[in-house]
Formats: C-alpha cells, structure tokens, sequence
C-alpha cells in the first residue's frame, strides 16, 4: 500500500521521480524517499518522514537517468526518516510496496551471519538478500531472492555502476511504461498518466530488467515473456484541481458524469454479463471499505429486482471463514482499484471453489479484472481522493444494472430508463444542498449517528464511514429500528443525529426514531425527499430536501449530500479530506 516509482531515460531522474511520487501519495503518505543513480553509476539516497513535499526539496540537488522512488504506508516500522524506504545493503538500493511475511525468519539468518539492520522494516531484509546474492548480475540477485520471500511485493533494485532497474512482482501492482527512450516502472496507471504512450501489466512472479535499451520481461523460471502493450489512456488532465480546493470536492462534482459514463460503458459490457449469469443461483457481494457499502445497496437490488437471495459481506471476513461457495454462486466483488489485496484474494478463493466472479471496478488493467471471468465496469475516472466519493456512486449504479441484467430486464426497461435521468438529479442535489451550517454542528458534535432502513441504512453506513475518514468526528451508522436497542444510551446534547428518509413506506418509522433522539435532548438532522416528512418536528430538526426519485436510485443522491456534508465537516475543522491521517487509498497488503 505504498506507491513505487522507476524511470530509466534521458530526463532527469530526481524530476521524474519526484513527479511520479506526488502523483501516487495517495497511496501512503507516512514517509517518503528515492534513490538517484549519477552519470558515474553512484546513488545517492534522500528519504524523509511525511509528506512527499517534505521530500520534494531535497531532489533539486540530485540529477542521473536512472531512480527509484517510493512513498509509504507503514506497516512493519513506525513512520519514520530510518524506515523510509529506500533501503540500501551494500551497492544495492531497494523500493518494495507489499509485505514480506517471512521477514522475522530471513532477519535472524541474516543476523546471524553478522548482518546489522538499520531500521524495523520488513523491506531491508530484501536489500540485504539482494546484496549477498549479487555476483555481477542484478536480475539474477533479485530472481534468487525472491525465491525466499513469502508475501507479497512489487520491488524495484538498483545497484551502483549498473545502468539498469530490475523489478520482481507478486501480489502487488506493477505496470511498466514505454516512452521516446524512456521507461517507467509504477505502481498504478495515474502515477504514468501523460507520461508514456503505452504500458504493460507484470504478471505475479514476473521480473523484468529496465535499462536505457528497453526493457526485458521474465517469468518466473526466468525464460523470457512478452507481456502485451497496450495504449497508456491515462490522462494527466484527470489529475488536476481543476480551481477546486481539494479532490474530494472535485471528484464529489464529478459524479454526474461518472454515473453517466458507467451506465454508457455497461451497455456495451451486458451481453457478456447476461452469458456469465446463465443457470447462477446465489448471489454473493464481496468487498471492503466503501465498495462493501456499495455491495450492500446491490444486495437490496438482486433480492428486489431478481427475488434472490443475495449476501454482502466484508471480503476480509469472507476469505478467513472457510466460506460455502459451489458451482452456481456469482461473487460480485466490488473494488474501485481493483487491488485491494482481501478483496482481489477473496475473489480469487471464491473463482476457485467453483464461483463466476464479475469485477466490479474503476481499474481495467487490474488484478481484480485480470483474474474475474466478466468484467462490470465502474466508468468513475481517476479518483484521487483517498475518501472515496464519485466512485461509490458509480459502483451502485453498476450493481443496479448488473442485478436487472440478472433479472433478465432489458436495458430499456422502466428502471433501467429511470437510472440515465439520476446524473440529473446529481446535479440538482450538488447545487442545491447547503450542509455548511450543519457540518458545523458535526464538527462540534462528540458523536454524529447516521439512521437509516433498508437502502437508507446501507448509506448510513458510508456517511458514517466518510464524515469519519475525513473529520475524524466519531459516530456510526445504525438501523433506525435498532436505536432503541443501544445507540439511545450515547445520545446527549452534544451529539447529532442524520436521519436518512427516502422509503415513503418507512418514513413514518424513521420519524419515531427522529422523536426519540429529540426526547432524549439529542440534536437531528433530517435527509429527505418524502414529502411532508418531519414536518411537525420542523422547528427542532434541520431538514435537507432531496429531489424526488424512486428509493432504490435515491442512494445516488443521499450519498451526495452525506459526502458534501462530510467534506464541510472536514473543512470546517482544517482537516485535509485528501488525505486522512493513518489512511491510503489502495490497500494492497492484508
Ligand atoms: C481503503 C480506502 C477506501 C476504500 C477501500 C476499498 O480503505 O481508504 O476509500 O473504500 O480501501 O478500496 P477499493 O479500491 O477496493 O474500492
């Protein structure tokens, strides 16, 4: 769940390496570090605790045509300048995002054979490995030493007076990228976006030796490969502020046209879809963070749309438990980055007890759609906010055509219609909800509750999860039924209650629970686009009115609001939405 960076051209290395670390801290942010090899084949190393603008300066004084780069999510070692990576052992200089399980083992060996460790990382073990088995030959070294690594890792070595890169990867993303006389190594698509104009995907136990010639590919038994090259459609606009203050609000304003982009790219994605869910008979939602709320408002989809029975659970729970799963099940695993290691490993366990796995994700070139049988693409764009907003959105509107898919419904059909007017209706809610002064409120709330039933509770979850992430605000999302049953107890004046009504069936319900909270001198918010709801409440509860939609497709607007209200939350408290503290976007170790 770090970000790893490698160039190899004509530019200056410590530039494009320092661009290349900007463009993936959203993938940790803890620390920051490269690795410059000069004309005369010596690194120098410059690495630095926090942010990679701590590091940024520290590069004007280096220069060479090769560099490694990584920024960090510590795991093994608290953030620190010692535990940044890179890690050196003698000529050699090592990058690695993943984690080695096995480094408790490897560094008592190699203590015992005299070896002095620096830092409490698991990754100094592989510069150390790498560094006795160099015998002249930098992709044999890191070949015989990967062979000893347990876990998971994109690594990237060099060594001084070799003009070369040479790259291992297992369970961790690795994309290479092919410019006029530039090559790139990076963990993901946006780090190379304007950068080279095509790319290809390493395979897991490929190796791969970049030098100013090009770039050689190796499988496992180090027989040469060729993986294939494909056009690099990354845009580097998609990676602008655009004049906004923070992704999180722009990606938030983008989500029209992520919803409208994804019901496009669904119709041309269907019919291999609706082939892939002959005879299917279970239903089963995987996925974690965000994506597992978006799998629980699928859920409610296929049990409405199909009247299956449809489970959503948490991919790390489900891949621990032995879990049932025979010929006949469909696993949906839901990743906006397609690496999140539970859920790609959940899918991976699912596939191989018999179940079809549809990837429902943001990234094509990713380990979740290199391993499913059928594709459900999320068209949401880049997101570069950690907190995830537009693609969330764009996720439930995949799940909802994927469930009508599985109910054989046509893509015209009402529902299906009634979907390509929410971008609309996204919009509307984006210039019309005010949430300033109630995210005041949240921000000096000691607990913020979001209540909700059926599809309102699973959006409960994800405004409870994102005003968390983001404000650091505690609070929780709850059934409303369930208030009575514990969460009364927290409610005082100093807490805020966000009620979710959009079940012109339920609301009646929610209202008890709104008087409740009320009762018991606690403060509410209302989030609504029933009519007439709360009015007799009006002057002790704020209400936020949404436009009229039916309640399966109101998640795609309540969830704007939630997220708008999380953002000012946010802002109004100084933090940084962008990136939360401890956080990283992409999860890539378990
Ligand atoms: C991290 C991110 C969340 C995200 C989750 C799952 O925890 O901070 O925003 O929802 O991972 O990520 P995925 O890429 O699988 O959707």
């Amino acid at each position: 769940m770090c970000g790893i960076i490698g160039y190899v051209g004509n530019k200056n290395a410590a530039e494009e390496v320092r661009e290349g670390l900007f463009r993936l801290e959203y993938r940790g942010y803890d620390s920051a570090g490269a690795a410059i090899m000069d004309e005369n084949g010596i690194i120098s190393v410059v690495k630095k605790q926090g942010k990679v603008a701590n590091l940024a300066p520290y590069l004007d004084d280096i220069s060479g045509r090769i560099g490694i780069g990584h920024t960090r999510w510590a795991t093994h070692g608290k953030p620190s300048d010692v535990n940044a990576h890179p890690h050196s052992s003698g000529k050699i200089t090592v990058v690695h995002n993943g984690i080695i399980e096995n480094y408790a083992e490897l560094k008592s060996k190699l203590e015992a054979c005299g070896e002095r460790f620096f830092s409490q990382t698991d990754s100094e073990v592989a510069a150390k490995l790498i560094n006795r088995n160099f015998k002249g030959d930098l992709l044999c070294a890191l070949a015989e030493t990967v062979k000893v690594l347990k876990g998971s890792y994109a690594l990237m070595a060099i060594c001084e007076g070799v003009s070369a890169i040479a790259v291992a990867k297992y369970r961790s993303s690795v994309i290479l990228g092919y410019g006029d006389d530039e090559y790139f190594c990076a963990s993901d698509e946006p780090a190379l976006a304007g950068k080279c104009s095509s790319i290809s995907v390493l395979e897991d136990g490929d190796l791969a030796y970049i030098t100013p010639d090009g770039i050689e590919i190796y499988d496992d038994g180090m027989q040469q490969v060729i993986r294939d090259k494909r056009a690099n459609t990354a845009a580097a606009q998609s990676l602008d502020l655009c004049g906004y203050p923070r992704y999180m609000l722009k990606e938030l304003y983008e989500t029209p046209a992520a919803v409208e982009r994804t019901v496009k790219e669904f119709n041309a994605a269907a019919p291999k879809l609706r082939e892939a869910l002959r005879g299917i008979n279970r239903i089963i939602l995987l996925g974690c963070g965000t994506a597992y709320h978006a799998g629980l408002v699928g859920k409610r989809y296929f049990e409405a749309f199909a009247r299956i029975p449809a489970e959503c659970e948490n991919a790390g729970e489900f891949r621990y438990k032995n879990p049932v799963v025979c010929e006949g099940a469909a696993v949906f695993a839901v990743s906006q980055s397609g690496e999140t290691a539970d859920t790609v490993e959940a899918a991976r366990l699912a596939r191989t007890l018999g179940a079809k796995v549809i990837a429902v994700t943001n990234a094509p070139n990713s380990a979740l759609t290199r391993l499913a049988d059928v594709v459900a693409p999320v068209a949401a764009g880049t997101e570069i906010c950690v907190a995830a907003t537009k693609s969330y959105t764009a996720q439930i509107a995949c799940l909802y055509l994927c469930a009508l898919t599985f109910a054989g419904e046509p893509l015209t059909c009402e529902r299906a219609v009634a979907l390509t007017k929410m971008p609309a209706l996204c919009e509307k809610t984006l210039a019309s909800v005010n949430t300033y002064s109630i995210a005041n409120m949240c921000a000096g709330a000691s607990g913020v509750y979001f209540l909700g039933r059926d599809v309102d509770y699973a959006v409960a979850l994800e405004g409870s999860l994102k005003l968390k992430e983001v404000s650091y605000v505690p609070g929780e999302g709850y059934p409303a039924g369930e208030l009575k049953h514990g969460t009364l107890a927290l409610i005082d004046g100093k807490t805020v209650c966000v009620a979710l009504v959009f079940d012109k069936n339920l609301a009646k319900k929610c209202e008890n629970a709104v008087e409740q909270v009320l009762s018991r001198g606690g403060r509410a918010v209302v989030i609504t686009n029933v009519v007439g709801v709360c009015a007799s409440l009006k002057d002790r509860v704020r209400i936020i009115s949404l436009p009229d939609c039916d309640k399966f497709l109101s998640p795609l607007i309540s969830a704007v609001a939630v997220q708008k209200l999380a953002y000012e939350t946010a802002a109004v408290l100084g933090r940084d939405p962008d990136k939360p503290r401890n956080l990283a976007k992409s999860v890539t170790v378990e």
